[in-house]
């Protein structure tokens, strides 16, 4: 059950999501990273970066609050390190690059033009975990167009870029559209949701940072409604679709709704094999509602009965 990112294809519509599981290590023991679509990498600068004040997670009970403000290693770490050691493994990196001027994006692309690998680079306006709110680009059209032309220039053009986008917005549309007109070759959705959680015994905010990035299953609803969204008005923009995911059937809501591939992220917290148990129970979700491809599913829920 093979999909494509932007054009290039992969055998399997489920990646992980960027952040979880660092740059694929943890996930070796159990997941064949090679069967994966992609690792889509921890976001990384051109700097190495200790990140927000710890404690930097929180677990809810129906999600996950972190702050970890883009810790990394910078990409030179990544490389030296991280990317020849995917690539030995037979692993497509995708790699999600950070940055706070659009001239960072921009290096970060050039930094990785033709890097054995990688199959194509995430761009992350979107992270909620920075100094200003005006350091997410993915929440203003006019930035996040600017980020994203940037990284479609610098690129190599046999690397897709997709843009990973917000919720926090009031017309994730308006977005998407932006994005996809200055040359993004698919959308990732959705980038953690603000929240804030606070311990009613010191009765202070539990994170170093205050507030933080909510994951997991609160908010798959939102996330699929991005989904939904954003394909009826740009039904040939690939999306890759993530919040949530902790089942094979929490997958196919995205592919109906309009993803061709999904990322798996804070499920991996309770089940490191999440990515591969989702792969087979998507596969025979399809196939037991009669779906011959993938491709015929994505957007199914669009059409009419
Ligand atoms: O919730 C998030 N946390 N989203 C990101 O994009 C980055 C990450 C972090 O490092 O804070």
């Amino acid at each position: 059950m093979g999909t494509a990112i932007g054009r290039v294809p992969v055998p399997s519509p489920v990646l992980t999501a960027s952040g979880c599981s660092g740059f694929g290590r943890e996930l070796e023991p159990f997941v064949d990273l090679a069967a994966l679509g992609a690792v889509v990498t921890k976001s990384v600068q051109l700097r190495p970066r200790s990140g927000r004040p710890t404690p930097r997670m929180a677990e809810t009970p129906s999600g996950m609050l972190n702050s970890i403000g883009l810790q990394g290693p910078g990409i030179d770490g990544l490389l030296a390190e991280d990317l020849p050691w995917l690539a030995q493994r037979g692993a497509r990196a995708f790699v999600s690059i950070a940055g706070t001027r659009v001239e960072d994006f921009a290096e970060l692309a050039t930094r990785l033009r033709g890097v054995p690998g990688v199959l194509g680079i995430e761009v992350n306006i979107s992270c909620p975990n920075v100094e200003s709110r005006g350091e997410v680009f993915a929440c203003d059209p006019v930035a996040a167009r600017d980020v994203v032309a940037a990284v479609r220039a610098a690129a190599d053009p046999a690397q897709p870029v997709y843009a990973k986008l917000s919720p926090d917005v009031t017309d994730i549309v308006t977005i998407a559209r932006s994005v996809a007109d200055a040359g993004a070759d698919g959308l990732s959705m959705i980038n953690t949701l603000l929240g804030l959680v606070i311990d009613p015994d010191t009765m202070r905010p539990v994170l170093g940072g205050v507030t933080g990035g909510l994951s997991g299953p609160a908010i798959r609803p939102v996330a699929l409604r991005c989904v939904w969204q954003v394909h009826q008005a740009l039904p040939d923009v690939p999306i890759l679709g993530m919040g949530g995911i902790r089942s094979g059937l929490d997958a196919l809501q995205f592919v109906l709704a309009g993803a061709s591939a999904v990322s798996i992220g804070t499920a991996v917290f309770n089940d490191p094999s999440a990515p591969a148990r989702i792969h087979a129970e998507l596969a025979a979700a399809l196939a037991a509602r009669g779906f011959g491809s993938l491709a015929d599913a994505v957007g199914h829920a669009h059409r009419p009965v």
